[in-house]
């Protein structure tokens, strides 16, 4: 069997051969014979996959997403396990550690939800460990690279780690003698492989197409990262962060646990819906992008996402009456802003839906988050949003798992 992602193949078998650029490989029943392009006859061994066949399986879910959706309070737990030591402190490799200390900016490269993790991490980098972080959409960076300091690390994020336009990124990047380091939740995937270093996601199979416990895991292991990071600069961390996420588990299990509320506020605002709106300010309106991207690839509803104070600058003129509006509203610094924006979308008849966070919250939201630490509010304020985006698929009669159109991993350019 020949295929472009090993978990395309995981039910066949665990023993894989990989192929890299310039060569070709002949098979037969009984073999397969690996050439480069001169016909010199390569010596290969196969690697197992680590990967749980068993963990393919949807179970007794009607859908992976879904599924995938409700791991995420474990997947977070099992990063931490696997990003601390005994003490309690955060440990990672000295590769990657002695990466990240010579970097002098951090250029980060992905695309799809991947780069809204990304425009994330970019904040927590920054504000946590005061590095210089850039946050680039890999097909875009690849053409139009910008001008990059003396000493910069690449920081790739990919769930599947085979993204075609990221690797060109990586191929580009290490042509010129820089280094990388590939954030995946694939061991062995051809980002992780060819980057100098890996911080695997542990988050387990991802097969939706729509992404969603890679994100909450991008965003986990980008916060401890940025930890690492400001540790080692002898920065003042502004919080206990595996605590923090600890806690954040168990909040996401209590959200998960409220699902027919979002059921209601799809079927509510978007089953009939042709377009939706949603807002939000800093770390709340990346969220957005990403609960606009998640609405649109499986529910097919045009959906946009932008930071509240850009409405007046052009989106407003589409608000009319009856356009859902979806607004979070968790950062403190903002939240009276953000609220002015409510009010100018439904002065023009929209219809809001107000996701937001105790101590921020007014009577008439659709749903109040237990609050949580304004860095880390993304790894909560998705789960509406996921859900949300994945009942109006379902009540929209689409094929949540696998959207048209769309591959899982996007191999081609
Ligand atoms: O495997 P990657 O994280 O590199 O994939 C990037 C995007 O293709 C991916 O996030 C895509 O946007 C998802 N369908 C979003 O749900």
């Amino acid at each position: 069997v020949v295929a472009s992602d090993a978990m395309a193949m995981l039910q066949v078998t665990d023993q894989y051969l990989e192929l890299h650029d310039g060569e070709i490989v002949i098979l037969t029943r009984e073999s397969a014979t690996i050439k480069t392009l001169d016909g010199e006859v390569l010596e290969r061994a196969p690697y197992t996959a680590e990967i749980d066949a068993s963990d393919i399986e949807k179970g007794t879910y009607a859908h992976y997403m879904l599924k995938e959706m409700d791991e995420q309070p474990a997947v977070i737990r099992n990063i931490i396990q696997h990003y601390q030591n005994e003490n309690g402190d955060i440990e990672l490799t000295e590769g990657v550690r002695s990466l990240v200390s010579e970097a002098d900016r951090i250029y980060i490269v992905a695309c799809g939800t991947s780069y809204h993790a990304g425009l994330v991490g970019k904040q927590l980098i920054e504000r946590v460990a005061g590095v210089p972080t850039e946050v680039h959409v890999a097909s875009e960076f690849g053409y139009n690279m910008p001008l990059l300091t003396e000493k910069p690390l690449f920081l790739f994020i990919s769930q599947s780690g085979e993204t075609a336009d990221s690797r060109a990124v990586l191929v580009e990047v290490k042509k010129r003698g820089y280094k990388a380091l590939t954030l995946t939740n694939v061991a062995g995937s051809t980002l992780s492989r060819e980057a100098n270093e890996t911080m695997l996601l542990h988050a387990g199979p991802e097969i939706a197409v729509a992404s969603t416990k890679a994100y909450t895991a991008q965003i986990a292991v980008l916060a401890i990262l940025a930890y690492d990071i400001a540790r080692a600069n002898g920065k003042k961390l502004p919080f206990d962060l595996m605590t923090e996420l600890a806690r954040i588990a168990t909040i996401m299990d209590s959200v998960m646990a409220q699902k027919e509320i979002f059921e209601q506020l799809a079927d509510k605002f978007l089953k009939e819906s042709r377009n939706a709106f949603f807002l939000g300010r800093g770390m709340d309106s990346y969220v957005g992008l990403e609960g606009a991207l998640k609405l649109k690839e499986i529910s097919y509803i045009q959906a946009e996402g932008y930071p509240g104070g850009e409405l007046k600058h052009g989106p407003i003129a589409l608000i009319e009456d009856g356009t859902p509006v979806i607004t979070l509203v968790s950062q403190p610094n903002t939240h009276l802003n953000i609220r002015g924006n409510i009010k100018e979308v439904v002065a023009r008849g929209a219809v809001a839906c107000t996701i937001s966070m105790e101590g921020m919250e007014h009577e008439s939201d659709a749903f109040v988050l237990p609050r949580v630490e304004p860095l880390l509010t993304p790894l909560v304020t998705v789960l509406p949003l996921q859900l949300i985006s994945y009942y109006a698929a379902l009540a929209r009669e689409c094929d949540v798992d696998k959207p048209r159109n769309l591959a899982k991993s996007v191999t081609v350019e």
